[in-house]
């Protein structure tokens, strides 16, 4: 009796951790909390140990900026469960996934308020020229304050339409409403012909959408057209969202007033005539870029991922 106690004792003991990778150094608390105690975490900080590793791993970690597509997925045939340390899931084939059985946690509200401020904090640079302003600092041009100086436009009271009324698109308008701009939305409801009337009528038209095939492009040369002379095109959302070579000729003829952009289509590459030109101000996707929205998603994608291996759904499952 007593060897087999410890025969089985010794086979619980010695039932190895599913295995998870992580593609970049977690955040301490949460990688001690969630992680440690329930798996063998192995870090592959590249596409190619990535690859090399993924046959034998049973749940990995990503970043945004990490494609998961079919090569990625046909090198992890045991793979269950994908965490995806970011809310948007465009870098994720979320179809093959379901159909291949892997579940996807991403990190959804906690980094709405960051994003919203940074969607706030690009229309305010991009209607004061903070690029040239900075410029001419940077490149210690001469200068004088002078009446006719590097004007800007005031935001009190123009009207600001947002393309999409999702969590950050929300929580945008509440910012813009509270520095005394008018809220528009434009939502999947909107028909063309309301898209259309919406667009002409924005002063600030800021970007809310997930990137999708249906949304690629949403801001195309036709819809940027109908744009007026002192529009702001803001997007914190995606580059691809956003016809980004049609916004370039809109900004060099000047038929709209200036863009602030956190994204681009193409990252980390910006286009270099995009980033030449005087009344754009660009950021490396930094929406999220706070202590606290960092730590909160690194909380949120390890608890989802431990979640689902302890049997449970998290809120925030994909699919
Ligand atoms: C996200 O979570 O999708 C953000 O773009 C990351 O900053």
């Amino acid at each position: 009796m007593k060897t087999r106690r410890r025969c089985l004792k010794k086979q619980r003991v010695s039932t190895p951790k599913p295995k998870l990778i992580l593609t970049y150094p977690m955040h301490s608390e949460p990688l001690g909390k969630w992680l440690l105690p329930n798996f063998r975490v192995v870090l592959a900080p590249n596409r190619k140990t990535l690859l090399k590793t993924l046959p034998s791993a049973d749940a990995l970690i990503t970043l945004v900026t990490d494609k998961v597509d079919l090569t990625l997925l046909r090198h992890a045939p045991r793979l269950k469960v994908l965490g995806n340390f970011g809310v948007g899931t465009d870098n994720v084939d979320l179809k093959l996934c379901k159909k291949r059985g892997v579940r996807v946690v991403n990190t959804p509200g906690v980094l709405t308020r960051s994003t919203a401020e940074l969607a706030l904090a690009l229309t305010l640079a991009a209607a004061r020229r903070f690029h040239e302003a900075h410029q001419t600092i940077l490149k210690q041009n001469p200068w004088r304050w002078a009446p006719d100086f590097l004007l800007g436009q005031e935001l009190k009271g123009r009207t600001s339409v947002l393309v999409g009324q999702g969590r950050i698109g929300s929580e945008t308008a509440r910012l813009f409403r509270a520095i005394g701009m008018r809220c528009i939305f434009i939502t999947r409801r909107d028909s063309l012909a309301s898209i259309e009337k919406k667009l002409k009528s924005a002063q600030v038209l800021s970007m809310h959408l997930p990137l999708t095939k249906d949304t690629r492009h949403w801001l195309n040369r036709k819809r940027i057209a109908l744009l007026r002379k002192d529009c702001i095109v803001v997007n914190s959302a995606r580059g691809g969202v956003v016809d980004e070579r049609a916004l370039y000729s809109a900004l060099k003829k000047k038929s709209i007033f200036a863009a602030g952009l956190d994204v681009a289509e193409n990252e980390p590459n910006f286009s270099r005539k995009l980033a030449k030109q005087k009344n754009v101000f660009l950021l490396p996707h930094v929406g999220s870029a706070t202590h606290r929205a960092r730590q909160a998603m690194a909380e949120l994608v390890c608890r989802g991922v431990a979640e689902i291996f302890s049997g449970k759904r998290p809120f925030n499952q994909v699919v």
